[in-house]
């Protein structure tokens, strides 16, 4: 199987179009130790020709662009693409908002939580995916789950979707429950094991996660790869870089560093790959000469980088 990291910043992008905090304005002025990052992405595939798309950003044109194997094969149809299925792991603006961007009549899957799945069907807007070429299916908790083309025929890829701590969608916070998680219910956010026909490898790819707890860990013990949510590095570090109120905890986001930060809780488990992925702006790790990039790969961790691939 190959996995292509396609985007590897969280919402937002790296450099975010408003900002000038350090990090954004080195990456505007162009220094080598911060690369740019497109929003969060990530592609599969079990034959090389066949492609899973995991989450649809809005810079998914220029993911496209920068992925060859993305394009319309050159001995392809007039109209074609060898994406054949887009899998999301929550309704975050990050995540769905690329769907936009597949418009114009071609066929391919959706694959969703119930939850996910309504909060399209609550958006005209992603009616532009025609319904009667996109077809859009629910994905349950709980066993395997072969991705199948529009045909029904399988890509040969699979995934196994669970529950994960997290949070609702930003724009479709419920003030009136701000104690309650803003309306959280299950199936707001998972994560996915990622695994290809005729392999028992796995990849588990989670870029989202509030609270890593022990149902998670027990269930991460078998990666052989994993992509977590590397929104930043310590809880607070948006207030601390003057660029917001909002700590990890308010966004749903656990953060790397610190007592329960995914550092120390992953640390004992035997995975394979680890890679921090869904990176925001904020995040020191994103500076390839900083104390904190250095720390996390002594850890053992890579830092995703667009384009980043890996073959399990
Ligand atoms: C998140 O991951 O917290 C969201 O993508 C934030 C957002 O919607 O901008
Ligand atoms: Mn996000």
């Amino acid at each position: 199987m190959r996995l292509k990291i396609i985007g590897s910043a969280a919402g937002g992008g790296f450099p975010q179009w408003n900002c000038n905090y350090q990090l954004s304005r080195r990456a505007w002025n162009g220094d080598e130790n911060v690369r740019s990052r497109t929003q969060s992405s990530l592609a599969a595939s079990s034959n090389g020709t066949d492609w899973v798309l995991f989450n649809a950003s809005p810079d998914i044109r220029q993911q496209i662009a920068a992925t060859p194997e993305l394009q319309p094969q050159e001995n392809g149809r007039l109209r074609s693409t060898p994406i054949r299925a887009v899998v999301l792991t929550n309704a975050d603006v990050d995540h769905i908002a690329g769907l936009l961007s597949l418009r114009e009549r071609e066929p391919f899957v959706i694959y969703a939580t119930r939850r996910v799945l309504d909060v399209l069907e609550a958006n005209s807007i992603f009616n532009v995916l025609d319904r009667a070429l996109v077809d859009r299916r629910e994905l349950t908790a709980g066993g395997r789950t072969d991705i199948l083309d529009v045909a029904k025929i399988p890509t040969g890829i699979s995934v196994e979707a669970f529950a994960v701590p997290g949070k609702v969608a930003l724009f479709l916070e419920d003030h009136s429950k701000a104690g309650e998680g803003f309306g959280t219910q299950e199936g707001d956010t998972i994560g996915l094991c990622i695994s290809s026909r005729g392999s028992e490898r796995a990849a588990f790819y989670v870029p989202g996660c509030a609270r890593i707890d022990a149902v998670l860990t027990s269930r991460l013990q078998r990666a052989d790869c994993l992509l977590f949510d590397g929104t930043l590095y310590t809880d607070d570090e948006m207030v601390a870089a003057g660029v917001g109120a909002k700590t990890g905890a308010r966004m749903g986001h656990v953060s790397i560093s610190g007592e329960n930060g995914s550092l120390a809780a992953l640390a004992e488990l035997g995975i394979g790959n680890r890679i921090y992925v869904h990176i925001n702006n904020t995040n020191p790790v994103l500076d390839a000469a900083s104390a904190e990039h250095a720390a996390v790969v002594a850890a053992g961790w890579e830092i995703a980088f667009d384009g980043m691939e890996v073959r399990l």
